[in-house]
């Protein structure tokens, strides 16, 4: 991955930050996208770099398609071009669908589905002119096998599957690739958002036993952005310890 320079959506989460410290091992420069507060992303900065890691943080509302144009032309002034997409930024609004609103449903499909289109759009181009690309995005074990309360989460992670396979197609041939991950439950806020019971039923149906840590979802990331997997595009990985298999 050396003098590579890869976009990570959702970087400032626990598996955003794991990701990117994976590539800055790996030779990579990171550029994580971030919507929150100015404050919070300098301050996990400044963490990061105390910890020997330096990477670079825009803000951009990954929903919105006009925002994200603004972020590919201050990438473009200021950044290298994007070699790398991890499409991660990710929200639940988990709730039984005959009690879900047309905001719960909007506001996830926008956020885990559009944001695909609106990220990815803005960079593919490019990457089919200089002939490189690594696509991986973050879909979920529950757009695989469906789960009680994310009708919404779960739309929208399985829709990713559609978008990863037809793209990898279309730009097989530029030396593109486009795969999407499938964790499991891992350690992180998301999770632990869950009431504390029904974390324990989904941890007590795990086989591996735990829960998954988030350098365990970046290293499986970092080998699809490899430049070594170059043969492998439209592919799911699945990464849940054993708790969905197919
Ligand atoms: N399967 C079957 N029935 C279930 C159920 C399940 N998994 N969970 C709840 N129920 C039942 C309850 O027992 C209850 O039954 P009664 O009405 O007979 O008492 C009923 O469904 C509750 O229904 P409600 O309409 O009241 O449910 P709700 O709208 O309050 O929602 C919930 C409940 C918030 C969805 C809760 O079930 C929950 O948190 N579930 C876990 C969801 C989950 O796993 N989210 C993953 C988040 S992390 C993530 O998504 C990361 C990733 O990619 C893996």
């Amino acid at each position: 991955m050396k003098g590579r320079t890869a976009l990570i959506t959702g970087g400032l989460g626990v598996i955003g930050t794991a990701i990117s410290r994976e590539f800055i091992n790996l030779g990579a420069k990171v550029i994580v996208v971030d919507r929150g507060s100015k404050e919070k992303a300098q301050a996990w900065q400044t963490q990061q770099k105390e910890e020997g890691y330096e990477i670079a943080c825009i803000y951009a509302d990954v929903t919105n398609y006009d925002n994200c144009c603004d972020m590919a032309k201050n990438i473009e002034k200021n950044f290298n071009p994007i070699d790398i997409i991890v499409n991660g930024a990710g929200t639940i609004q988990d709730v039984s669908f005959r009690k879900m609103t047309p905001e719960q449903w909007n506001h996830v499909l926008h956020t885990d589905l559009d944001s695909l289109f609106n990220v990815t759009r803005q960079f593919i181009n490019g990457m089919i002119e200089r002939g490189y690309g690594r696509i991986i995005n973050i879909s979920s074990v529950n757009g695989e096998k469906g789960q009680f309360g994310q009708t919404n989460y779960a739309s929208a992670k399985s829709g990713m599957y559609g978008f990863t396979k037809s793209l990898a197609l279309e730009v097989a041939k530029y030396g593109i690739t486009v795969n999407s991950i499938s964790p499991g439950y891992v350690e992180s806020k998301m999770v632990m958002s869950i009431a504390e019971d029904i974390q324990k039923q989904i941890i007590a149906q795990i086989p591996v036993g735990r829960l998954a840590k988030p350098e365990e979802i970046a290293w499986a990331i970092a080998f699809l952005a490899s430049e070594r997997s170059a043969f492998i595009t439209g592919s799911n990985l699945a990464i849940n310890g054993g708790i969905h298999m197919y």
